[in-house]
């Protein structure tokens, strides 16, 4: 009887054809936003499948937290640093520098909203989340293109996801102007992305995650009473799952997703197309 897992080794391949599918293994993946969160969920995955993974936010004592999580699970190294700034994204790709010749995947997830009445909406409230949510992917993603190229090869194309949003393609009721606009334009901005890159072999994907539980929707389900309001407002009917996060992630990261690039895909149990 075979091991299982020779089970399904295609003639003249040395691994499985799943592994070949779907595999991440010591691919080199940089999270943005990784302590918490939606991040810390896609990074779980990517480490659980084997992957190095370095994850980043402000937060010194966050990272350390979030990196003990992870390696107990297989590699993970995280980088404290800020990112709204374009010197803080080319501190944090100097860092990686440091480390790694070639970067496989990027995720740009971290991200921030803001949420005020329509005639009370703030310039503050602009440039915040647009130089987190716009401007840092765009600068992140320049300043590790030589890690992202090195990587590259016809058949193993790098990858960079951008994390976008359901309110970035649908209007909802959060009163989040400035958000909508980034979310919508980091969507645009990755479809210009994927054109510029293709030649570099390097795929650019958006992830619209719908709702997820995290500190970012906290005001949401405060109260049972309102987690239970909320959900039941969902057409699953549940909030996302680390498995239906990282699952999209890992997807995008590997053979099985190649030959999608430039799209948003939708990671919302059916909110934007049926809710
Ligand atoms: N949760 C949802 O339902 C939902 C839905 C649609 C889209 N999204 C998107 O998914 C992404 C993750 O959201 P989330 O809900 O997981 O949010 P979250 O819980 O607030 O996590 C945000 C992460 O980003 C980091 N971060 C914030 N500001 C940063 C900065 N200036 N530099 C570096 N890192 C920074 C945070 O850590 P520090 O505080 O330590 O910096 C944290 O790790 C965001 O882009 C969000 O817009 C979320």
């Amino acid at each position: 009887m075979l091991a299982k897992s020779q089970r399904c080794t295609l003639p003249g391949m040395s691994t499985t054809f799943y592994e070949h599918l779907f595999g991440v293994r010591d691919k080199v993946v940089l999270v943005t936003g990784g302590t918490r969160g939606i991040g810390l969920m896609i990074a779980e995955g990517l480490v659980r499948c084997g992957a190095r993974v370095y994850i980043s936010s402000r937060k010194e004592d966050a990272c350390r937290d979030a990196e003990a999580q992870l390696s107990k699970l297989g590699v993970c190294v995280a980088i404290p640093c800020d990112i709204s700034t374009i010197a803080g994204c080319q501190e944090l790709a100097r860092t990686l520098q440091a480390s790694e010749d070639k970067l496989h995947v990027l995720v740009n997830n971290a991200g921030l909203t803001w949420s005020l009445d329509i005639d009370e909406f703030t310039e503050k409230a602009w440039d915040r989340v647009m130089d987190l949510d716009v401007k840092s992917p765009f600068f992140l993603t320049q300043a590790l293109l030589p890690q992202l190229r090195a990587a590259a090869t016809p058949d193993q194309r790098s990858s960079i996801i951008n994390v976008t949003s359901v309110n970035g393609l649908k209007p909802g009721g959060l009163r989040n102007y400035s958000y909508v606009a980034a979310k919508a334009g980091l969507g645009q901005l990755t479809a210009q992305m994927a054109r510029d890159l293709m030649d570099d072999h390097i795929n650019v994907n958006a992830i619209a995650p719908g709702p997820f539980k995290s500190k970012m929707t906290a005001p949401l389900y405060a109260t049972e009473e309102m987690e239970a309001q909320v959900r039941e407002s969902f057409p699953m009917k549940r909030w996302g799952s680390m498995e239906d996060a990282s699952g999209l992630t890992i997807f995008l990261s590997s053979r099985a997703g190649s030959y999608l690039t430039g799209v948003t895909l939708p990671c919302d149990g059916g909110a934007t197309t049926i809710g």
